[in-house]
């Protein structure tokens, strides 16, 4: 093995640790509870044609960018930029990351925390409880009405996040992720299998996949290229504090292909499982964002070992979240070992507390604090559509434009060719990057600026 220089930051180990953690990042609860739900809502096939095309036009050139400022500096975003362009507002971008990073994982644990209450109580609720639709949303209801246990998942799953990335780069999140990820894959392919044999699940494949273009709009589309952008964790600066992990010999572009591969293959087959399944209990797809915590147990208990079943969907969406729950905190963790200079003990320790507090009300807003709203909106709902709906759209348009035509394509050509690594697609790179992405992502933002207020 090589042995790589006494960083003090700490490196990727090996090739695969880096694609394997990186694609941890971007498969989370974006692409196993909320992009079934939003296909489902809007129109199936068509919607994932043009997810698909947003993917490759927008999603893909962002990561390479962010994966190359990452590399380039080896820093933070903050200190990214700043070291970039020094003196400059860009740093903003940095800035603007590591508090979406903040306000993201404040409500993200809460989530989170769903998903492991739902672990356990498939491990100690007997079925029966599911056995329709409308007593499984009820048991959902009740639970997030409970402050006390929604509060206590709450801490688990952000302790269990904490815990990981208190071991560093290569101590906790690499080696968590080469175990978690392709567990993940596994688990995937055996619900489909299962969700593909049930009576009338064709039906739910021709949904999915047949694209019916009547369902197309502006709306739909721009909801799709939203989806593509947060799934793929791009704006914030993640794939930057990431990519900064890496030594100089890695090859970006192909690294760049296999996590965008396999987000979205993770996705796809998360509609796999959840159409044919829907369509075979005679459900609607278009349940919203109870689909899943909602809709499946039902849809569970109508399968020979569904309890098992239940068992393994949830805790893969817990493996899930937890393993993007890992790369937004070490956005912020980053900025502070970086340039505060802490030790990344006390970095964890107290960002970790004080994102966990911030959380609180957002897993009161279903409860206690259900009557509590600004701008019509629960805590929840602002701490999500400020940190989603602005930041990510903003940061991934700056970082385009930063990389596209600030720090400029060349430079950037050049940290992607460092080392000899052919880069075979170059011209759609430059293309995308500078024209196409900005534009799109800019029409995003106007459409959530246009139809918020
Ligand atoms: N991509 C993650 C998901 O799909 C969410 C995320 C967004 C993680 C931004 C990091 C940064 O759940």
């Amino acid at each position: 093995m090589m042995t790589e220089p006494n960083h003090k930051r700490g490196l990727w180990k090996t090739r695969m640790g880096f694609i394997l953690a990186a694609s941890g990042s971007a498969v989370g609860l974006g692409n196993v509870w909320k992009f079934p739900y939003i296909t489902g809502q809007n129109g199936g096939g068509a919607f994932v044609l043009v997810y698909l095309i947003c993917i490759a036009v927008v999603g893909l050139p962002i990561m390479l960018a962010e994966f190359t400022v990452g590399r380039k500096t080896n820093l933070n975003p903050v200190g990214a930029f700043q070291q970039l362009k020094p003196g400059t507002l860009w740093v903003g971008i940095g800035f603007m990351g590591v508090l979406a990073g903040f306000l993201i994982l404040s409500f993200y644990g809460v989530v989170g925390g769903w998903t492991l209450a739902y672990v356990v109580k498939s491990l100690t609720l007997s079925m029966e409880q599911f056995t329709s639709p409308t007593a499984a949303g009820a048991l959902f209801d009740s639970f997030i009405a409970n402050t006390g246990q929604v509060i206590l998942y709450h801490a688990l799953f952000m302790g269990l996040t904490m815990a990981i990335v208190i071991k560093g780069v290569h101590g906790g999140i690499e080696k968590a992720c080469d175990i978690l990820m392709p567990t993940l894959v596994v688990m995937l392919v055996i619900l489909m299998i299962r969700a593909l044999t049930l009576d009338g699940a064709m039906e739910g494949v021709k949904f999915y996949l047949y694209p019916d273009f009547s369902k197309l709009n502006g709306q739909v589309v721009l909801l799709a290229m939203g989806q593509a952008f947060f799934s793929l964790s791009l704006g914030m600066g993640a794939m930057i504090t990431y990519g900064s992990y890496l030594p100089g010999k890695e090859n970006l572009t192909s690294a760049t292909l296999y996590v965008v591969l396999f987000d979205t293959l993770i996705a796809l087959l998360m509609g796999m499982v959840i159409f044919p399944a829907v369509f075979a209990m005679g459900l609607e797809p278009t349940g919203g964002p109870g689909l899943v915590f909602s809709v499946l147990p039902a849809v569970f208990s109508g399968m020979p070992f569904g309890w098992i079943v239940s068992i393994i969907f949830f805790g893969l969406l817990a493996i899930a979240a937890l393993t993007s729950a890992i790369s937004l905190l070490e956005v912020v963790v980053a900025y502070f070992i970086d340039q505060k200079k802490w030790g990344r003990k006390k970095a964890v320790l107290v960002m970790g507390g004080v994102i966990f507090a911030l959380g609180i009300p957002s897993g009161l807003s279903e409860g206690l604090l259900k009557d509590f709203k600004l701008f019509g909106m629960t805590f929840f709902e602002n701490i999500d559509n400020i940190a989603s709906n602005y930041l990510l759209p903003i940061g991934g348009m700056l970082t385009a434009v930063f990389v596209g035509w600030v720090w400029g394509t060349k430079p950037a050509h050049q940290e992607i060719e460092r080392h000899e690594t052919p880069f075979h697609w170059a011209a759609y790179w430059e293309f995308v990057i500078r024209y196409v992405a900005p534009v799109a992502v800019a029409m995003v933002f106007l459409t959530q600026f246009f139809a918020t207020g």
